[in-house]
């Protein structure tokens, strides 16, 4: 059985793209995305699936929160996979879908995440505080931002001279080998959350799998 992946994006979807990628890669990964949808019309992430054959939409204000629970279900979605989405899921997603909805973020969690912290303002934080590493994280998605249980992280580190652009590309460098194995690995029962908040997983996906 293929699982069935929903990716919803707000920016230019190069997340999506890696995951793409990865499951065109990997022969039998067991994974699919099938549905692709964002809060902003010019999104790149909607263009990228266009071209890969893959439903693509616009999600007005009522379709991202009380219709988006009916639009998941309509499609079968097994896991949502967040990629630079800057909206909160409504409540009935997050918990019809708990477990099977997740998201990376630029950081190493739980430093620099929360509302408001996306985008550059991650980066100009992490510079500002002086830490020399940074990293990415992905985590299940619960009702606060940046803030369910962490699946696997990947450190980065902060370079003398970096600035907020060169920090990003060193990120999303990282973010792109780490999310698509995350998702597939979720998708397909690899990593389970169990009811007390415990992340379990039988496959290797840190920056330590290597
Ligand atoms: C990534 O940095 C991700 O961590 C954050 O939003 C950004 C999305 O980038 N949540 P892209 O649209 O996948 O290129």
């Amino acid at each position: 059985m293929t699982a069935r992946i929903a990716v919803l994006a707000s920016g230019g979807g190069s997340n999506l793209q890696a995951i793409l990628d990865h499951l065109r890669r990997v022969p039998g990964a067991g994974a699919a995305v099938v549905y692709v949808a964002s809060d902003r019309p010019d999104a790149g992430a909607l263009e990228r699936s266009r071209s890969a054959g893959i439903e693509a939409e616009v999600l007005n204000a009522d379709m991202r929160t009380s219709g988006l629970a009916a639009t998941l279900a309509a499609r079968s979605i097994d896991l949502v996979a967040l990629a630079g989405y800057l909206r909160m899921l409504p409540a009935d997603v997050t918990s019809e879908w708990r477990g099977r909805v997740v998201n990376v973020h630029p950081s190493l969690l739980p430093s620099f995440g929360g509302a408001g912290m996306y985008g550059h303002h991650v980066h100009q934080a992490v510079l500002r505080s002086g830490v020399r590493v940074t990293g990415a994280t992905v985590h299940f998605v619960d009702e606060q931002y940046d803030n369910g249980p962490i699946i696997a992280q990947w450190p980065v580190p902060v370079l003398p001279g970096d600035d907020v652009e060169s920090l990003a590309r060193r990120v999303l460098a990282v973010e792109h080998m780490l999310y698509p194995r995350v998702v597939t690995a979720v998708a397909t029962g690899h990593v389970r959350l169990s009811s007390d908040g415990q992340v379990t997983a039988d496959v290797p996906l840190g920056w330590d799998a290597t």
